[in-house]
């Protein structure tokens, strides 16, 4: 037992020094193959589908507000660094990692005879394909192993279960949240793969689930597993007054300081049953989820080519005729002014595909992902749907509340550094 927790500690102060190096190459080409790489190689390298990256350091993480990839993991990890000290290494270390993948690079050389700098997983250059890490720490982080409970946010608490969920703890909660999404899965596993050695004595991992998100059918918003189109109403991620006001946590009581730029984070591990789903008349569909299944139009909306840029209005169907009171998108979002405060969160969700049950059935469904400024925004409307007609098709079974910290700024700061100074 105690050469086991030797074994982690020692890895995961490799990890730290490993980290510090990756960073500083962040960017730099320097050729370490057999082969010494022309120029030509490179050229091909920058052109080549990957290339592309997401700004790593700012104000706010990456991965909220920017576009979301096709490819996603989320990563639950116990904290397990024994002290105070131990924990702002694993922050460190984590930082070093995902700026360094985020902005890729070429790992540094290593001798033939030592154990390697990267897996090559991605070839001899670490691409950064759009990848994006996301941190984000859970409430029991804020226990008494860190003398972190005074500043833990105002509203961040641990999952309860809501009417009809049926939470698994074993893929519920957590003391950390990475969320991982890039433009292949390949990039996404070596962004895991690469964190999980580096970070080894500092946290373990808790759960995990994978998420993908499907091209357009045929064109815009992608479809979900049901067949409808997923993510149309959503704040404006481009407007900073709207999302200051409904995402990003701002300055100021009750929250700690801290917390200014961070955002609450929630997943849901969402089950969908979906020999039932596709056996119920499209009209029928349509009216629990509120929308056209084809076009993603509002119900309102009758020609085969509507678009789902036309807004959802409820003004002249008080009674619900057109568009059921009890459909999702009509209990998430009510258009009153009774729930105008708790109606505006910001989705990024993906579909997931696990093996099947005991009893044969596919396991597939939502890795539903959201942002919001404040935590009882999400908990009001989750507390509506518990009455939406989509209850029986589906079934939440694990997932957890967050804070996504605010964002690193440059290269001397580190993810949470406000917190644990
Ligand atoms: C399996 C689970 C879910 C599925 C399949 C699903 C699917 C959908 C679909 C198809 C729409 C309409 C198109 C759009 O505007 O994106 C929608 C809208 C929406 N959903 Fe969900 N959703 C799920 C879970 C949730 C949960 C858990 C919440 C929050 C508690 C939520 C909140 C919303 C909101 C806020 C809207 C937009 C409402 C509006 O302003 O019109 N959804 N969802």
């Amino acid at each position: 037992m105690s050469g086991m927790r030797a074994f982690q500690r020692r890895s995961f102060l490799q990890g730290v020094a490993g980290g510090v190096a990756g960073a500083v190459v962040a960017g730099s080409v320097t050729p370490c193959m057999a082969r010494a790489a022309t120029e030509d190689d490179y050229n091909l390298e920058a052109t080549r589908e990957g290339a592309r990256s997401v700004p790593f350091y700012g104000v706010n993480q990456a991965g909220i507000g920017t576009a979301p990839q096709t490819a996603a993991s989320f990563l639950a990890f116990d904290v397990t660094a024994a002290n105070r000290g131990e924990l702002t290494a694993l922050f460190r270390a984590l930082t070093a990692r995902a700026a360094f993948l985020s902005a890729g690079g070429t790992p540094p050389p290593t001798p033939a005879t030592s154990a390697p700098s990267d897996d090559r997983l991605l070839g001899p250059t670490v691409l950064p394909d759009d990848l994006t890490v996301t941190v984000a720490v859970g409430a029991s982080l804020f226990d008494g192993r860190y003398g972190l409970a005074p500043s833990k946010p105002a509203q961040l608490e641990t999952m309860h279960a809501f009417a009809h969920d049926n939470l698994d703890p074993a893929i519920s909660d957590g003391d950390l949240l990475v969320q991982l999404c890039a433009g292949h899965r390949d990039t996404v596993g070596h962004a895991m793969l690469d964190i999980l050695a580096h970070t080894g004595g500092g946290m373990r991992l808790r759960w995990r689930i994978d998420g993908f998100r499907f091209p357009p059918r045929p064109v815009g918003i992608p479809r979900d597993w049901m067949g409808f189109k997923d993510g149309i109403a959503n704040p404006d991620t481009t407007n900073t007054a709207q999302m200051n006001q409904q995402v990003w946590v701002q300055p100021g009581a009750p929250e700690p300081p801290w917390t200014a730029g961070g955002t609450y984070q929630v997943v849901r591990i969402i089950r969908m049953f979906l020999d039932k789903w596709n056996v119920v008349p499209v009209d029928q569909q349509e009216r629990i989820f509120g929308r056209r299944k084809l076009s993603g139009a509002p119900l309102y909306a009758t020609s085969p080519t509507a678009t789902d840029l036309l807004d959802p209005v409820y003004t002249n169907d008080p009674e619900g005729v057109l568009t059921p009171l009890n459909c999702h998108i009509r209990l998430a979002n009510p258009q009153t002014p009774q729930t105008a405060a708790t109606s505006a969160i910001l989705r990024r969700s993906f579909q997931y595909d696990r093996s099947p049950d005991v009893q044969g059935n596919p396991d597939m469904g939502h890795v539903f992902c959201c942002f919001q400024q404040q935590l009882a925004t999400y908990i009001a409307m989750q507390t509506r749907l518990e009455d939406e007609m989509l209850v029986p098709f589906i079934s939440p079974v694990g997932g957890g509340y967050f804070f996504a910290l605010p964002g690193v700024s440059d290269a001397q700061d580190y993810y949470g550094r406000a917190l644990l100074t």
